[in-house]
Order: C-alpha cells, then structure tokens, then sequence
C-alpha cells in the first residue's frame, strides 16, 4: 500500500499512475471456457444446441463455424492452473454460471421458493461451483460472478423450435415473460443464497444488447445468438422482458447476500456518421439513441420506448434504482451509415447500418465517459483485442490502459478486467477469433503467454506507466 501511495505521488516525474484502489483482473464466460475435455460438455443449454446441431449449424444464416466444441480450452478440468495464470494478472477473475449445470432439466420449474429450488439442484454441479470458488478464493483471487452469459438451459429456451416457429415455440426463453422472469429470478435468488458467502461482486445479465439485437434483430456474421430471427417486435419484447428481470434478479441477490453490489454489464454503442450527409449524420444519432439511451432508460430507469421513435411509451417504476454498479464491454465503435427510410416502418429510429467497426481507443475513452453520465460507478468488465495480429496485440492493450488511467481521473472507474485470461470458444466464430492473454493449442489444451500478457501483467506490476507516450 504505501508502495501505492508513492506510486501515486510521482506523476509530476512522469510516471503516471492509477488511482491506489484501482483494481485489475481477467473475465471468462462459462461456456466459453469450459468445454473441449471428456466429460466437460454441458448438453443442456441452448447455446450447446446452437453449435452441434447439424440442422443450425449448417443453415447459413446462422453464421455458424461448425468448430466442435472439442477444441475448447478445457477450462472446467483445468481451472486450478488458469487461476494460478489469473492471479498474475490482477486480483479479479470474472466467471458466469451456467444456469443449465445446476438445474440440467424442467424439473426445477415446479419449485415456488428458493428452499424448494434447492431439491433440484444438480449434486455435481453444486460440487463444482463449490470447488471452483474454492479453488479461485486459495489463488488469491476475487470472483466477479455473471449469473447470466447469454446461455440458457434447453428447458427455458429451445432456440431450435424457435427458430423454426419464427418465435413461436413452447419454450420461448426470453419471449416468454411470465415463465422466464421468476425462473431467473428464482435462479439467481438461489446462488446467491449458496454462494453469496464467497462473491461480493455480482452482476446480472451480460449485454442485453447482443441477445436482443443478434438474437431477435440483426443477426449477421459478427454475431447471431440463438434463435438468429429478425423480428423488431419480438427484439423488443425480450428487451422489456430482460430489463424487468435484471430489476428483479438484482433484488433477489442483495436480499440474500448482504455485502452484495450488483451491476449490469452494458456495452455502449460509440456512433459516428460515415460521412457529413444528413441521413448518415440522423442514422448515428439514431444509433446512439437505440444502443445507448434507450437501452440504459429501459434497464436502469424501467422506462420503455417500445417503438424506438425517441418517446417513452411505457414505465415500470419497480426497475429504478435497482443497480448499484455499470459493468462496461467495450471492444469498437461503428462508423454508421443512414437509410433514407426505416428498415422496419414501425420503427422510426431504425434507419442505421453499422458499417464499419472500429476499435481506435479513442472510442474506449468515449465509452468511458457515455457509462459515467448514467452516474453509477463503472468497472470495465471486458477489453481486448481479437485476432492478435504480429505484435501481439500489445499495441492496443497499453494506449487502452492509458486510456482508462486518464478516464479515471475525470469519473468514477474502478477496475479493469482484460477479455480474456485464455483463447475461447468465441460463439458463433468457435475457436476462430482469439482473445487470450495465453494462446491455447486446440489440441493439447497448452497455454502459452502471449506477448500482451507480458505487457498487461507488467503495467499491473507497475500500477501505471513509467513512461510517457511519445510524440
Ligand atoms: C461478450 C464475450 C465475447 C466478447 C468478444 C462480448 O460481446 O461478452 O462473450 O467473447 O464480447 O466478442
């Protein structure tokens, strides 16, 4: 600590520092990590359908690669060592529970109270959670636990049938408000009663956005989440139905697990217009509207815009108030093109085409300060660079640390979580895209540091920059 404070103080020599209390860490999701060992595979979730069934995954528009799931990090046989990786960078390691690992079937749909849920627990995945956070608390590492990462058990949502049905389907996921509300709730209710012992830090849903807008909107190749439908009425009623349920779940928590501070995880839309003509101007601002203010009103305020035409059209005032942190993925900005006219004519702000992505820190920085307008305190839950190319990604990872450091001295960000610890099953690209700060051999499963990890794990040695940047 008092190696901090001196830290702290020489930013006039300068070395420019992170606040002392700023804090580093790694995020994983669960089903990203886990496969690719015998046994490891979790058949019972939507998102394990969506990559092996023969029928999606060979259905073009589902962009799917067809990697078998085999050539996963094996993170679930291998996790003791990935924490032991973990705890060299930083002291935080965000994880998410499989919902499908602990409740594999509908039998747990007949419970009406948390004592009741508890009957249907599934003993071995009970087990492993246990051992998991055992295993990350004797790393030295603190949890920062998702409790939904998009995946969804089969029994909540078959996004097979709802694909086929064009939304219409018995178990309907996120379409279905009266069922998966307090189902989730309920869930959630749960772990944080089982394990609230160990977490402290807890957030909700992962990018509401990616589920409603590549699930329900426009999936493309970049990213289609089951059931891959581009229907805006359905898109927003899973918006409505997930902003109320993040309410709800985040009050179950705290209930239960009294040091809770429970967040939501946001990845904000940077917008700009692809040129200086009137349509792609109103199409960024548009942009900026649906992905940002409309998104944030509905999910931290409970105000909806149920029609995206800039005008709320309905309140639920149970939703405010309800969140205590604004976790932030940020990975790029969109430079946007306009349409003349909406894509859909009942939806007036949806006449923006993302046409190009662009990962300039400069926008992490504008991110940065879009989440502080929303007053809540911000972590950065992920960051990183995909594909890293010959230097290894360690031209992005320290301007966006410098970034970050300078944020922090205008707002409220208080620690930084690198995407990812290990290369993953990146959905709908499989082992295609590669984030880790280790490189895993498909086959072997072998970690090797890349050269960004060196990088990471020095500026959190260091608590800042020795140097300035030149130029
Ligand atoms: C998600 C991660 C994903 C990452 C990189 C985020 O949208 O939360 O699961 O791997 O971006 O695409």
């Amino acid at each position: 600590m008092l190696l901090l404070t001196l830290l702290s103080c020489t930013k006039d020599d300068g070395f420019l520092a992170f606040p002392a209390d700023f804090r580093f860490g790694t995020a994983t999701a669960g089903f990203q990590v886990e496969a690719g060992c015998d046994g490891c595979d979790d058949p019972n979730s939507d998102w394990y359908q969506w990559v092996t069934d023969p029928d999606i995954v060979s259905d073009g528009t589902t962009f799917n690669s067809g990697d078998s799931l085999d050539l996963g990090p094996a993170h679930y046989d291998l996790y003791e060592e990935d924490f032991a990786r973990a705890a060299e960078m930083g002291d935080l390691f965000r994880f998410s529970f499989e919902w499908s690992r602990l409740f594999p079937d509908g039998e747990a749909e007949q419970a009406t109270s948390v004592e009741e849920l508890a009957q249907y627990v599934d003993a071995d995945g009970l087990a492993y959670y246990h051992d998991y956070l055992a295993a990350m608390k004797g790393a030295g590492i603190e949890p920062v636990a998702t409790v939904n990462h998009y995946t969804l058990p089969l029994w909540v949502h078959d996004g097979k049938e709802c694909r086929e049905g064009d939304g219409v389907c018995v178990a309907s996921g996120w379409l279905d408000e009266d069922r998966i509300i307090p189902l989730i709730t309920l869930f959630s209710q749960y772990l944080a009663r089982e394990f609230g012992g160990d977490i402290s830090m807890w957030l909700t849903l992962n990018e509401p956005l990616a589920v409603i807008v590549s699930g329900y909107l426009f999936p493309s190749a970049d990213r289609t989440n089951p059931p891959g439908l581009q229907k805006p009425e359905l898109a927003m009623d899973v918006a409505w139905n997930m902003a109320r349920a993040h309410a709800q779940m985040a009050e179950a928590i705290r209930a239960e697990d009294a040091d809770a501070e429970v967040g939501i995880v946001v990845n904000l839309g940077v917008a700009y217009p692809e040129s200086q003509e009137v349509d792609d101007i109103r199409a960024a601002e548009h942009l900026d509207y649906v992905y940002n203010e409309a998104i944030l009103e509905m999910f931290l305020n409970g105000n909806f815009d149920s029609d995206l035409d800039g005008i709320v059209d309905e309140t639920d005032p149970s939703v405010a108030g309800k969140t205590d942190w604004l976790g932030l993925n940020y990975y790029f900005a969109f430079e946007v093109a306009g349409f003349p006219r909406p894509i859909f004519s009942d939806y007036e702000y949806l006449d923006f085409f993302p046409k190009t992505l662009d990962s300039d820190v400069v926008y992490l920085g504008q991110a940065i300060d879009m989440t502080a307008e929303w007053g809540l305190p911000i972590w950065i839950t992920e960051n990183g660079v995909a594909n890293p190319g010959p230097d290894d990604g360690t031209g992005y990872v320290e301007p966006a640390l410098r970034t970050v450091r300078a944020k922090a001295e205008e707002h409220d960000v208080r620690g930084y979580m690198f995407w990812s610890l290990i290369d993953n099953y990146e959905w709908n690209h499989g082992m295609g895209m590669t984030f880790g700060l280790y490189e895993v051999d498909v086959e072997t499963k072998e970690r090797t540091l890349r050269a960004t990890g060196e990088t990471y794990k020095q500026i959190i040695a260091d608590h800042g920059f020795v140097e300035t940047p030149e130029g």
